[in-house]
């Protein structure tokens, strides 16, 4: 391990470290993802309980990972090192109950499942919770390989509507140009290899003038066309039917698979699980606040999430369609909104440019976890590691992007898909499935969950908000009813003993509610509890 410590970037100021880490959450899983899965599961009453995970379980856990990284001042993988005890009970009851259910499962003869659970269980006993790290900085990798293929199409669109070739009459219509443009190989690949070429450019440039820089340009744009967009869409006629949707509860369309997805879906936007914020906290100065940036961080992504929503749900229920088009919602209902708007081409433009902006602020944080790691653990120069493993993700992104056209249908490749399936079973899903389904529905919930069990039970809540307090002013030891009514500052509200401060609730939720929340989604995504 290198010691480069004392040399180590950092960002310039909490506003630098607030808009990257901001940039780094805000991403396609707000403007993409967050207005489809509200359209899918029934608007307002999910959006409410969207926001309740955030509070409860989101904001708490970013905590964690930013005092982990300024604590140590290091990677996810340093972090844990630096940290984890030498021997661990919970770590080792971890690694048996992984040995035996490998164990259990050759015993059924599921050889290929049931040897690489005995190898992961091996791998716990050896390295214990630094295997969190590592996970992390896996899931950096894997995620940023699907990601950028999304990204690409989204860079594509930018390109096709400033040339003018978004303009379709029907649903039908943009979803065949969507599958003509995403099942060429030349257009997919290539616009993923540009966007993998700005991650790494940026993450090249360092800290301050590489991922800080370019974040305070963004941002402030991205605000910007989402304001003019919002504005935009609220102005069409019959628009309000959109907003009504958008913001009438109705909980009788809630049930626990929305909850769960609610919860799934905080994690992916808030960055959390991986590392992520455990690198960006490693480059801030003890001198900041960790509790004021959390809030000024998660409040961002979420009103982002929510101002997306009002710029999509107005425009689709103004021209007549409906709200839950799944994944193809942006891809192939928007433009066909815009076909119907005057000067649609410039909207259209101006959104795919919003989306991409968004999708390059995460990109970048997804290539520095990894890059970060190699400069921090095995010496590595930042220029080599974001050069090596932007040229690693681009081809394993690759293989991702032809997976969804028609030339790699693994059923096709009958041998190999015969093999597949003899060792892991069913391998139906598109490598670019089989990747966001590791990535968002195991990497990133068992991250978060080790990531709370351990700064809440191993590391420890009292030795993490030592280092919380620094910069914080006490700002979460304050009586937390002194500082809703504003008497903050207020000595005779604020003196004695304090039972229920922000830092004594957010203990709570760390050491309990989190990683039961966790747990209980994951078995349930995973499919091994069944909650209706
Ligand atoms: N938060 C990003 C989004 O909402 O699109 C996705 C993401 C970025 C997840 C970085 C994880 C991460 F480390």
């Amino acid at each position: 391990m290198s010691n480069q410590i004392a040399s180590r970037e950092q960002w310039s100021g909490a506003w630098g470290f607030i808009l990257a880490a901001a940039g780094s959450a805000i991403g396609l899983g707000n403007i993409w993802k967050f207005p489809y899965i509200v359209g899918e599961n029934g608007g307002g009453a999910f959006v409410l309980v969207y926001l309740l995970c955030i509070a409860v379980i989101g904001a708490p856990v970013m905590i964690c990972e930013f005092a982990l990284g300024r604590h140590t001042q290091r990677d996810p993988v340093g972090a844990f090192k630096a940290l984890a005890p030498k021997t661990s009970v919970l770590a080792h009851l971890v690694g048996l109950a992984v040995l035996l259910a490998g164990a259990f499962l050759l015993l059924f003869r599921c050889w290929g499942w049931g040897a690489l659970l005995i190898g992961l269980g091996l791998l716990i006993f050896r390295h214990g919770w630094v295997l969190v790290g590592a996970m992390g900085v896996v899931a950096g990798f894997t995620i940023l390989a699907f990601y950028s293929v999304v990204a690409g199409w989204t860079l594509g669109y930018v390109w096709k509507a400033a040339a003018g070739q978004l303009d379709f009459a029907s649903v039908e219509a943009a979803k065949a140009h969507f599958v003509q443009f995403t099942f060429n190989p030349y257009w997919a690949v290539g616009c993923h290899f540009v966007f993998v070429m700005l991650c790494v450019l940026i993450v090249y440039k360092g800290i301050k003038s590489g991922i800080e820089r370019w974040s305070k340009i963004l941002m402030p744009v991205l605000l910007l066309i989402m304001l003019a967009l919002i504005i935009r869409s609220l102005t069409l006629p019959g628009a309000m039917d959109g907003v009504r949707f958008y913001l009438t509860p109705d909980f009788s369309k809630i049930n626990a698979g929305s909850v769960l997805t609610a919860l799934g879906h905080a994690f992916f936007s808030l960055s959390l699980g991986m590392g992520a914020m455990i690198t960006y906290g490693s480059y801030l100065d003890r001198k900041e606040n960790l509790f004021s940036s959390t809030l000024s961080v998660v409040g961002l992504d979420t009103l982002i999430a929510l101002m997306a929503g009002l710029a999509i749900f107005p425009a689709v229920f103004a021209q007549g369609f409906q709200p839950d088009a799944g994944p193809g919602l942006v891809f192939l209902v928007l433009p066909t909104v815009f076909h119907q708007i005057p000067l649609g081409a410039f909207w259209a433009f101006l959104f795919f440019l919003l989306l991409l902006i968004a999708a390059l602020t995460s990109g970048i944080s997804l290539l520095e976890v990894v890059t970060a790691y190699f400069v921090d653990e095995r010496g590595w120069k930042r220029h080599r590691a974001a050069v090596v493993f932007g040229g690693a993700i681009f081809l394993l992104g690759a293989l991702c992007a032809v997976s969804v056209t028609d030339i790699s249908d693994w059923t096709r490749l009958e041998k190999l898909h015969a093999v597949l399936l003899k060792v892991f079973g069913s391998t139906k899903a598109s490598f670019f499935d089989t990747l966001d389904n590791l990535s968002s529905n195991w990497l990133l919930p068992l991250g978060g969950l080790f990531i709370s069990l351990f700064t809440g039970w191993i590391w420890g809540t009292k030795h993490a908000l030592d280092e919380i307090r620094h910069g914080s002013s006490n700002f979460g030891d304050v009586h937390l009813i002194s500082l809703l009514a504003g008497l903050k500052d207020d000595p005779s509200h604020n003196a004695g003993v304090h039972v229920v401060t922000l830092a004594s609730l957010w203990g709570i939720f760390i050491r309990f509610i989190s990683p039961v929340a966790v747990l209980i989604a994951f078995l349930h995504t995973i499919g091994w509890l069944k909650l209706t």
